[in-house]
This record gives C-alpha cells, sequence and structure tokens, in this order.
C-alpha cells in the first residue's frame, strides 16, 4: 500500500514543480551551493536537475535552516523506488540485495570493532548494498550512525546520479577486488580488459567487442546479479563424482553447514537459503549457467564457450581434493585434543566463518594453523576457480592453484611439529 501512496505523491510534485516546489527548491540549492558547492554540481549535472527532481523530492522539506539539518530525511531504495520500480524490483530479487544480511549473520563481524562494520570503514564500506530492514535500521540509529540508507548510490554515485557511470567497470572496483575476490585486478589484466582499456584509449574502434563486468553480469541493465557457483564455490546436488562429494562435504563441515561428526545438516542451512548464498537445486544453478553461456556466445562460438565454463568446473574439483585435505589435517589435531575447541565455537572442528579470529572469543587464543588454513580457502582457493571464470591465467596458477599446494605444505608440516611438541610436553 506504502509505494502507490508515495508514487502519487511524488508525482503531484513532479508535476507541480514548476510552481510549487521552486521556493523550497531555490532555498536548498542557494543555500547549500555555499554549503557545500561540490553537492549542488553534481546534482546539477543530473538527469534529475533537468527533470525538475530537487532536493526536497528526496530529503523532504521540513529542514529549511541551519539549525534544523536533523529533520532532512535521509532517502532510503524505497525513495527510488517509487519512480524506478523496475530497477529496484531487480536489485530486490538479486545477490546485492543480501549485502548487509549476510554480513550480519556470521560470528565474527560481532566480535570486530563497530567503526569497521557500522562506519563504513571495513566490511560495512562494502557490505552497505542491501535494503535494510526496519529492525536493522533502528539497530543502526541506536549505535548513532544514520548514513548509509540506501544501496543505490553505490554504483551510480550521489548526487550525479549517472547511468553512464554506473557502466564504468571502475563502479564495481571499490568492492569487488583485493583479498578474498580480486575480480578487478582478474579482470583488467585479462584479455577482455585488455581490450577495454584499448578502446578506451582509441586504439580499437568505439565498435569493438570488450566484454565488462557490466556486460557480463548486468546483461541488458538487469539490475538483479548472481552466479551459478557464487562465492563460496559450493552447490547442490552433490557430485556424481565420489571423491568430490567427499571433499565438499569437508568443505560444508569447516563451513559449519554439515555436523563435523554426524554429516547432517545445521540449522545454518535456514541462514544460507535465507541469502540465497548458494545454488541449491540444479535447476537454479543451471538457469545461471546458461544466462552466462548465451552472454559469452555474442562473441564466441558457443562450444568453445562452454569448455571455458567448465574448465572452471574442473579446476574446483581439484581445488577441493587439497582444500579437503588441509582441513582434515587440522580436524585430526581436534580429535586428538591437540587443539582444543574455541570459545564460540559450535563445534570441535575448524571454522571458515571466524575468518582470521581463529581464537573464537579468545583474543589470546589465536591459532595459528587455523589461520593458515583459512587464507587457503578464502584467498587461494578463491583465485583457483575466479580466476579460470575471469580469464586471468596468473592468478589462477601462481596466486591460486600454486599458493594452495604451499599452503597445504605448511599446514603439514605445522601439525607433524604440533604433534611432536605436544607429545614431547606430556
Ligand atoms: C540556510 C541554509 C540551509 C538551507 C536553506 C537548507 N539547508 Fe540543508 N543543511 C544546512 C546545514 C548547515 C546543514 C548541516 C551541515 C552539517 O551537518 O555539517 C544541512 C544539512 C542537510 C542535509 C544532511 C542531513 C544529515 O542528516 O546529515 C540534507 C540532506 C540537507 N541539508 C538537505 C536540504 C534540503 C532538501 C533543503 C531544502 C528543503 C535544505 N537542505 C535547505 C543548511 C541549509
Ligand atoms: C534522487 C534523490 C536525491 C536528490 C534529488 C538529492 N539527494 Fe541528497 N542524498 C540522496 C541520497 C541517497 C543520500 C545518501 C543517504 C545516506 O547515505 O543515508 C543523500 C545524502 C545527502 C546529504 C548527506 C550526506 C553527504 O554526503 O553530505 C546531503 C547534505 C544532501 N544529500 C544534500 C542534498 C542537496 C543539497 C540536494 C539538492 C541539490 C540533494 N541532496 C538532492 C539522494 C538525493
Ligand atoms: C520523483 C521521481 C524520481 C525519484 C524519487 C528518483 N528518480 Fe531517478 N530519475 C527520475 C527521472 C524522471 C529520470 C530521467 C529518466 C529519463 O532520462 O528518461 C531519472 C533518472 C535516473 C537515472 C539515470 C540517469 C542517467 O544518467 O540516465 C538513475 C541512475 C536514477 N534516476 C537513479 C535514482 C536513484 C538512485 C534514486 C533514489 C536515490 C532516484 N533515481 C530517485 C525520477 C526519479
Ligand atoms: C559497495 C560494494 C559493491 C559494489 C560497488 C558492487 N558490488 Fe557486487 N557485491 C557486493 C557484495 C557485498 C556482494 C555479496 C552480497 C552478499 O553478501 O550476498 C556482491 C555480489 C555480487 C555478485 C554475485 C556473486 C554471487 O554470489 O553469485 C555479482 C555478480 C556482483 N556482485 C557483480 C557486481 C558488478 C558487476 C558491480 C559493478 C557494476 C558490482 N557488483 C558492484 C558488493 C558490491
Ligand atoms: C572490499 C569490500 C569488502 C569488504 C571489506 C568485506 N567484504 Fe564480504 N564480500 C564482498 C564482496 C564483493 C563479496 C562477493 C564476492 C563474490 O561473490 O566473489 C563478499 C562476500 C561475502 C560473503 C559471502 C556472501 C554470499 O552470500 O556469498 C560473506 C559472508 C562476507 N562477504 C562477509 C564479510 C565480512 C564478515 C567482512 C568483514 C569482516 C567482509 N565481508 C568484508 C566485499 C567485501
Ligand atoms: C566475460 C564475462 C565476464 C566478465 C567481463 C566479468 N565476469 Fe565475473 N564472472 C563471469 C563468470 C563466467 C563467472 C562464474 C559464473 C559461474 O559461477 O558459473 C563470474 C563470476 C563472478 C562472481 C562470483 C564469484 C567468482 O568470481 O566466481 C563475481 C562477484 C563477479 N564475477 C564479478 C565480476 C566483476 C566485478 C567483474 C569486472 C571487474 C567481472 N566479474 C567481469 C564472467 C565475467
Ligand atoms: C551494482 C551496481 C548498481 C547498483 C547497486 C544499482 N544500479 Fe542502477 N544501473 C547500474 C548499471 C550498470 C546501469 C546501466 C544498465 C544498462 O543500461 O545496461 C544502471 C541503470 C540504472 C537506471 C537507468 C535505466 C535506464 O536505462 O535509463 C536507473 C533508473 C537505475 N539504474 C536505478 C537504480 C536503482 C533505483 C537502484 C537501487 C535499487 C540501482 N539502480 C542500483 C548499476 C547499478
Ligand atoms: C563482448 C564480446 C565478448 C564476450 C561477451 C566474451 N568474450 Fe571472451 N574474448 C573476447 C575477445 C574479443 C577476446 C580476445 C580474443 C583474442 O585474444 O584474440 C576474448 C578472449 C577470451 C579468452 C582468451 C582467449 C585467448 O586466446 O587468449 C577466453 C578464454 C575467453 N575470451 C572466454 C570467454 C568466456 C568464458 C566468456 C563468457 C563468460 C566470454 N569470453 C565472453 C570477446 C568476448
Amino acid at each position: 500500500m506504502r509505494r502507490p501512496l508515495a508514487i502519487l505523491i511524488l508525482a503531484l510534485a513532479v508535476c507541480a514543480a514548476p510552481v510549487l516546489l521552486a521556493a523550497a527548491e531555490e532555498s536548498c540549492v542557494t543555500c547549500h551551493r555555499g554549503l557545500t558547492p561540490g553537492q549542488v554540481q553534481d546534482w546539477e549535472s543530473s538527469r534529475h536537475a533537468k527533470m525538475g527532481i530537487s532536493c526536497s523530492v528526496c530529503h523532504g522539506d521540513a529542514h529549511s535552516s541551519s539549525d534544523d539539518a536533523n529533520l532532512a530525511s535521509l532517502p532510503d531504495e524505497q525513495v527510488c523506488a517509487a519512480c524506478h520500480e523496475e530497477q529496484f524490483g531487480q536489485f530486490t530479487a538479486g545477490k546485492h540485495n543480501f549485502g548487509w544480511t549476510t554480513l550480519n549473520a556470521l560470528p565474527v563481524t560481532h566480535l570486530e570493532p563497530d567503526v569497521l562494520i557500522e562506519g563504513g570503514r571495513g566490511c560495512g564500506g562494502c557490505h552497505n548494498m542491501g535494503i535494510k530492514t526496519a529492525e536493522q535500521k533502528a539497530d543502526q540509529l541506536a549505535k548513532g550512525y544514520h548514513y548509509q540508507t540506501n544501496s543505490c548510490d553505490e554504483c551510480h554515485t550521489r548526487h550525479a546520479f549517472s547511468k553512464k557511470e554506473a557502466l564504468n567497470p571502475h563502479a564495481c572496483q571499490q568492492c569487488h577486488m583485493g583479498f578474498d575476490h580480486p575480480q578487478w585486478e582478474m579482470w583488467t589484466s585479462s584479455k577482455h580488459g585488455a581490450r577495454w582499456y584499448a578502446k578506451q584509449a582509441g586504439d580499437l574502434p568505439e565498435t569493438a567487442a570488450a566484454p565488462t563486468c557490466q556486460h557480463c553480469h548486468m546483461s541488458g541493465g538487469d539490475h538483479e546479479v548472481r552466479t551459478a557457483w557464487g562465492f563460496l564455490g559450493v552447490r547442490l546436488p552433490m557430485p556424481e563424482d565420489e571423491q568430490w562429494t567427499a571433499d565438499r562435504a569437508t568443505i560444508l563441515k569447516a563451513l559449519g553447514v554439515l555436523h563435523p561428526e554426524t554429516g547432517e545438516a545445521t540449522d545454518l542451512v535456514g541462514v544460507i537459503q535465507a541469502v540465497d548464498m548458494a545454488r541449491l537445486t540444479e535447476e537454479a544453478w543451471q538457469t545461471e549457467r546458461d544466462k552466462m553461456l548465451k552472454t559469452c556466445s555474442e562473441c564466441h562460438a558457443p562450444s568453445y564457450a562452454r569448455e571455458q565454463l567448465e574448465a572452471g568446473d574442473a579446476i574446483l574439483k581439484d581445488a577441493d581434493r587439497l582444500m579437503a585435505e588441509a582441513i582434515e589435517i587440522v580436524g585430526d589435531l581436534y580429535k586428538d585434543g591437540i587443539i582444543t575447541q574455541h570459545d564460540g565455537y559450535p563445534y570441535a572442528y575448524p571454522n571458515f566463518l571466524f575468518f582470521n579470529q581463529t581464537g573464537g572469543n579468545d583474543m589470546d587464543d589465536l591459532s595459528y594453523i587455523e589461520q593458515v588454513l583459512l587464507e587457503m580457502y578464502l584467498k587461494h582457493r578463491m583465485r583457483t576457480f575466479q580466476a579460470h571464470f575471469h580469464t586471468s591465467p596468473d592468478y589462477a596458477y601462481w596466486y591460486g592453484w600454486a599458493q594452495m599446494t604451499k599452503d597445504l605444505g605448511e599446514v603439514q608440516e605445522l601439525a607433524r611439529t604440533m604433534r611432536a611438541t605436544h607429545t614431547a610436553a606430556d
């Protein structure tokens, strides 16, 4: 009910703009031109300014002087939705809508300093993606954080709100880079990226084929982003290959999704389902794969494209073998009492969801072997398969697979030393 009403009010506001809004608009713009000139310039360059969508359409007109700035409302995604229902609807159905919720679903988030989460300098700077529930907003306000109420300005930044800016791959860079998801580094150094840069420099014609992040992931302007394997690189149903099934089960145990002893699903499965963290049916996975194949096939032979994507699936299988071997070594240390269950951990078993804080709630009890294990999963396994999909040979081998083998060696060596010194101490 709320949205149609909002549309009506906004539509009226826009239609009546020349007369009714002129005064309010003037005062906002005049005062803010002196106060925040960069903001006003940005707005003036926007389609919004040209269409008469002034400051007060998004911020209301309750605040009108220097002493009542607290009365200005900060527009959430619903405000944009009143005029951009299509993009809003797609966004809501896609993976970006879960950024804030997945962040808060992890135990480690609640062990980190608040300014890294709510302050938006760390995790929260990237995971602000996603519409916050009324509860989540109230929680933020109670903690004293009142910005970051809108995800739409993550790609078309305020107050230019430009489509062209959002189509530039740099719009994705801030978040899709670095430690555990270096898609930016992989794409820029791939032939796809090299062509895009050559085009920008005028060395290839405007018509040259050079796929960007948006071309492959927001085809046709669709805001519903999602991939087949997702971030975690796991899916259901289990594969036909027995070894791969066993290896994936081991990884799911370290993710806390399967019970380490019984192998049964834990409560976390509900969370994974709620935030769409992995494709849980063959059909859901295939839908995404088919969409991607169609995109590749705009420029490559379909059989060529299929082969490339299947190479990505195949490396995931081999990477999972190494990964499971390492997890089992650390799991055995728990079993033999050489590592004891950390405070806050659900089981006596390694748990990736605590990230580098491998001591659970206890910073004096960090476990180094588990930090090596975490990097193997989060940094190096990610690179190994993500690089295959983003056609980056260097990331696939040297920053990915080669580092996984090094990690496995380190885990083996550390376990040997731990066992030796443990017995000696007894
Ligand atoms: C007489 C000057 C003046 C006028 C007129 C004015 N503002 Fe402001 N505005 C301010 C000042 C001062 C601040 C506070 C800046 C700060 O916090 O550093 C502010 C802050 C804001 C904020 C930020 C609020 C927050 O929570 O941080 C918004 C949004 C805003 N104004 C929008 C508007 C809109 C929309 C109008 C017109 C309806 C308007 N302003 C009219 C001076 C003005
Ligand atoms: C199309 C909607 C829209 C219009 C029009 C708009 N804003 Fe905003 N504005 C936003 C959004 C979204 C935010 C970010 C809110 C948040 O972070 O919670 C914002 C934030 C702000 C802030 C606080 C954050 C900061 O960066 O300082 C100020 C001040 C502000 N706007 C002023 C203005 C002024 C002045 C105008 C008119 C010249 C204007 N806005 C027009 C959507 C709009
Ligand atoms: C009152 C209606 C209204 C509201 C509210 C509104 N917009 Fe718009 N927006 C428009 C109109 C009208 C256009 C111009 C459409 C066109 O060019 O055909 C536009 C254009 C855009 C564009 C495309 C700009 C370009 O470069 O072509 C983006 C992106 C956009 N809006 C984002 C937003 C976001 C994000 C919000 C919320 C913070 C928002 N809008 C709120 C009406 C609105
Ligand atoms: C402000 C940070 C931010 C920006 C900017 C951003 N993303 Fe994301 N993206 C995220 C986060 C966070 C997730 C994971 C959401 C979650 O937790 O469920 C994500 C997820 C995705 C996924 C889904 C992966 C999967 O699990 O299947 C794709 C695809 C994606 N982003 C593409 C893009 C593209 C393309 C752009 C640029 C047009 C972009 N993103 C810009 C933060 C961002
Ligand atoms: C530089 C930006 C950035 C920072 C900082 C960041 N993340 Fe992320 N995170 C992302 C992006 C982008 C994705 C999606 C990557 C992909 O699909 O390859 C993601 C994915 C995730 C996912 C998986 C979501 C899913 O459904 O697949 C979780 C959980 C997560 N991050 C938690 C965290 C936590 C907890 C922190 C802080 C301790 C954090 N992130 C810090 C950008 C960031
Ligand atoms: C040529 C097409 C193409 C381009 C360009 C591209 N991607 Fe991807 N991307 C893929 C494919 C294929 C996958 C794997 C899909 C699957 O799971 O089957 C993928 C997966 C992803 C994922 C999920 C995790 C992963 O890496 O496997 C994210 C997030 C992502 N891409 C973001 C980006 C960003 C950001 C850019 C630009 C810097 C980008 N992609 C450029 C094709 C592309
Ligand atoms: C992950 C980055 C990203 C986020 C987040 C995002 N957009 Fe966009 N948006 C884009 C891209 C890329 C385009 C250009 C698509 C195209 O034309 O191929 C676009 C285009 C648009 C357009 C112009 C459509 C047209 O063709 O004229 C509007 C309006 C818009 N977005 C609104 C929104 C709204 C509302 C939100 C929040 C619910 C939002 N966007 C969030 C990347 C994003
Ligand atoms: C918009 C067109 C376009 C799309 C879409 C596209 N590519 Fe490409 N791709 C190219 C071009 C052009 C090259 C450079 C060919 C060369 O090196 O001569 C290239 C190169 C490659 C290469 C490196 C080949 C080599 O010889 O070094 C691979 C692998 C590849 N693409 C796979 C894919 C996959 C997989 C997809 C879909 C996920 C995809 N491409 C989507 C245009 C595209």
